[in-house]
């Protein structure tokens, strides 16, 4: 399995190979054309496959090549937007309805495992969320209080399984995990056993309005219908100035101890971190994440990396640190992902605003989409519908502003260098540069070539920022991610950057 990035996930040592079988058919219109093979698009293509549609799915890259194939697989009912907030935000009815549909991703993807035999290693586990201060502990009876008003069984604990110090903690049951390598590759088999087509290295721009055609990287393809299950959708829509892209950070280690939690455990900070066990061919490993930015906001990501390992081995007794890896999710401004029609648009359909709870939206949006498709009733449509007007202000008003600001921060904080020599550049180094009245994205790779690019970002403008960690070019407003030689890694762009020819004298 390949990545948007250098790191490697532990997904991806694990992957089970697959390689597409089914060839597309040239001229067939096709009943639905999904776009991007991550969770959200392996799912809604396998449920509408099996219920008769005649489906194609198209991925730019490879299967998981997005933030699928960097999650940590965690399967929540208590979600990183919390049922006060829900509360606050939409209602206490409408709280229920998100714990309910939750319940449901779980369900769903247990019986979707067991449906195709997908061996996947899902298991219910107990989640712990702990405070570490008074006002933590405020903050967390709140939380107990809503989540059982919304019908989440959840209760004060003694104990943890963490040697993390703690002062309050809860236990929420009917959590869940899994091996989220293995059940994206059974989904795929799936999806082609049942008459599926897939599509790798195909980048999929929107529909022509009237006739559904799609242009594709690899030509027109005609759908009655289009579903892009990109994490967020191509071109520039409104919902990009309703979610934030920010980058989470994950490891996998080996302890010298027997301290891997037998559950998924939380704490309180902002932002917070996250546990949970994974065993493999008998071996397991403590897997972890944290350290969340905004992308495109940490002047020096490595630096993030070399933070959550120093954490780790401040609680735990750290044998090695077998994977280290950052991934990307976008927070929607009101605090609920976005499922359903894509605004200005009639038969095309997307998921986007996951936070980071992608596994259960991105499932849940599987099944909204196919039912909207398929015409059937579902009672969570217009929860999560793309435009649904809510007032913002009071929860995550601060994404907004923060989209917003985006451009003035990157321009003051990351201004051009001014340089004569591009000999001045190190090994693995890269600058935003203003060379011989050129403004570009300089890289100088290890073997001291240099790459050098037009760093404004085709999506809408804003400039690029370099990210050491991943040695990606990051778009800092609507999260675009590009590779060195420019190439597009990440969307909503659907275009690379442009390389700037250099010439030294
Ligand atoms: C570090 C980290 C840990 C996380 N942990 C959890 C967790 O424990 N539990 C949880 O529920 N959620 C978690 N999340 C969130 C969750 O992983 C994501 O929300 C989810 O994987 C998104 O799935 P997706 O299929 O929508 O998008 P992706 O997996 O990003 O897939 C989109 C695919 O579309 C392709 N694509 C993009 N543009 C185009 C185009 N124009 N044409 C064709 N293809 C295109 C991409 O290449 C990509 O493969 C985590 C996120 C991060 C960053
Ligand atoms: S992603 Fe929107 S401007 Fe770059």
């Amino acid at each position: 399995m390949k990545r948007d990035g250098l790191l490697k996930s532990i997904w991806q040592d694990m992957a089970p190979a697959y390689q597409p079988l089914n060839k597309r058919q040239p001229n067939k219109v096709y009943d639905v054309l999904i776009a991007g093979a991550g969770i959200t698009g392996l799912t809604t293509a396998l449920l509408l496959q099996t219920q008769g549609k005649k489906c194609i799915l198209a991925e730019a890259h490879s299967i998981g090549f997005g933030t699928t194939g960097g999650t940590t697989a965690h399967l929540n009912t208590i979600l990183d937007t919390t049922y006060p907030e829900i509360e606050s935000a939409f209602g206490k009815d409408e709280a229920k309805l998100v714990a309910d549909s939750a319940k449901e991703a779980i369900k769903l993807i247990k019986e979707i495992a067991a449906a195709n035999n997908i061996d996947c290693d899902f298991e219910y586990k107990t989640g712990y969320l702990f405070a570490q201060n008074e006002k933590e502990e405020k903050q967390l009876k709140e939380i107990i209080e809503a989540g059982l008003r919304a019908g989440i069984e959840m209760e004060w604990t003694e104990g943890i399984p963490s040697p993390i110090p703690f002062t309050k903690a809860c236990a929420i049951q009917q959590q869940a995990q899994f091996n989220i390598a293995v059940y994206l590759m059974g989904l795929a088999k799936a999806f082609e056993k049942a008459g599926g087509v897939i599509l790798q290295d195909c980048l999929v721009d929107l529909p022509d309005k009237n006739n559904h055609l799609v242009s594709t990287s690899l030509g027109n393809i005609k759908a009655k219908d289009t579903v892009f299950a990109t994490h967020t959708p191509p071109s520039v829509n409104i919902l990009h100035f309703r979610c934030a892209p920010y980058r989470s950070y994950a490891a996998a280690i080996t302890l010298n101890d027997e301290n891997y939690p037998d559950g998924l455990v939380y704490d309180m900070e902002e932002p917070y971190h996250y546990f949970r066990t994974y065993t493999f061919n008998n071996k397991s490993y403590l897997i972890a994440g944290g350290f969340d930015h905004k992308t495109g906001h940490q002047e020096n990501s490595t630096a993030t990396v070399r933070q959550l390992e120093a954490y780790l081995k401040k609680y735990y007794d750290v044998k090695s640190i077998d994977f280290v890896w950052s991934s990307q999710y976008y927070i929607p401004t009101d605090g609920l992902p976005y499922i359903g029609k894509l605004p200005g648009w009639d038969r095309v359909y997307t998921g986007t605003g996951f936070n980071g709870n992608g596994m259960i939206f991105g499932t849940l949006s599987g099944k909204i989409i196919s039912d909207m498709i398929l015409k059937k009733e579902n009672r969570y449509e217009g929860l999560y519908s793309p435009s649904r007007i809510k007032p913002l202000a009071g929860f995550v008003s601060f994404v907004e502003e923060n989209v917003d600001v985006a451009k003035q921060f990157i321009s003051k904080r990351f201004s051009y260098e001014q340089i004569d020599e591009l000999v001045k550049l190190s090994n693995d180094e890269a600058k935003l540069v203003e060379y011989k009245g050129k403004r570009m994205a300089l890289y100088k790779d290890d073997n001291g070539q240099l790459h050098a690019l037009d760093p404004v970002c085709p999506h809408a403008g804003c400039i690029v920022v370099w990210n050491n960690a991943e040695k990606t070019w990051d778009c800092p407003c609507h999260g675009a991610r590009y590779a060195i030689d420019g190439s597009l890694l990440n969307g909503p762009s659907i275009k690379g950057l442009s390389k700037v020819a250099i010439y030294e004298s």
